[in-house]
């Protein structure tokens, strides 16, 4: 018996790993994260599935319905959104699982960011703008962030920011940005990414109150950044004509004289 985590993805239930989907179709159990899996993902469980929402129990209740199926030496799949490396609280149910020797793996999952980035159409690293990305959050009434991790300290850097869980005190964080990135910086914030009714604004840090027509809830994400309506930035040395490299020898005296296949 083992239980699978899986990264369910950002909402559209073509964007789970085909690992993750046979996961589901193998596993006698399902509990998911119910504000945001989508339902139709369950429709992979086999018949007679049990499959519990778990998002109006604790950790206690949840780990209960895990050892239920341990004794019973039912497979457990467990979803939660987009990817389980961050803000899945799957990190305090490895630990009891842990505690309690019962087997698990992980599946990752497409995580909402790159949902995001690619319903805008853009790369969040370009060369010569910036080369890196931060995903962040702001306090909330559960989580404190820690004292270092200021959405100020972040953006000194001039990363591309994602910022989760945080749409309803957008107006801090345009008054904490705007001094580091100036009031022309891009932002976007993209509104279930992926979802049928997805939404998109496109704005500047200046510009994004007004632009904002209603106010948002809930499941959005803020993205930061010149890499969100780039200006100019170089290409890649990587694919430019005379960059010598491994898998495309140039020039006379080649760095790696021998192409690989
Ligand atoms: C509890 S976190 C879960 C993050 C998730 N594990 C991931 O990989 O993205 C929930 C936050 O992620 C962001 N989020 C999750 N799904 C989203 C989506 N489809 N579109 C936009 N933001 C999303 C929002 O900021 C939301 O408040």
């Amino acid at each position: 018996m083992t239980v699978h985590f899986i990264g369910a993805g950002p909402g559209a239930p073509d964007l789970i790993t085909l690992r993750g989907r046979d996961l589901i179709a193998a596993s006698p159990v399902c509990l998911y994260a119910g504000s945001l899996v989508p339902a139709a993902l369950l429709d992979h469980c086999p018949s007679g599935a049990r499959i519990v929402n778990t998002a109006p129990l604790s950790l206690d209740a949840i780990i209960d319905e895990i050892v239920t199926a341990h004794k019973a030496g039912h497979d457990v799949a467990r979803l939660h959104s987009g990817d389980l490396s961050v803000w899945s609280a799957m990190g305090e149910q490895l630990r009891r699982l842990r505690a309690l020797d019962i087997p698990y793996d992980v599946t990752p999952g497409v995580p909402s960011f790159a949902a995001a980035a690619a319903t805008l159409e853009v790369e969040l690293t370009l060369p010569g703008l910036v080369q890196s990305v931060v995903l962040t959050r702001t306090s909330g009434r559960a989580t404190a962030m820690p004292p270092r991790e200021k959405l100020a300290a972040f953006a000194a850097t001039g990363a591309t920011l994602a910022i989760h869980l945080s749409i309803h005190v957008l107006d801090n964080v345009l008054a904490e940005l705007t001094p580091h990135y100036g009031a022309d910086c891009p932002v976007a914030i993209v509104w279930r990414a992926s979802w049928p009714d997805q939404r998109i604004i496109r704005a500047t840090l200046d510009t994004l109150k007004t632009a904002l027509a209603t106010e948002l809830e809930r499941t959005a994400l803020i993205l930061v950044g010149r890499t969100i309506a780039p200006t100019a930035f170089d290409e890649s040395r990587l694919y430019a004509g005379d960059y010598d490299r491994r898998f495309r020898p140039v020039g006379i005296n080649p760095r790696f004289p021998e192409a690989d296949e």
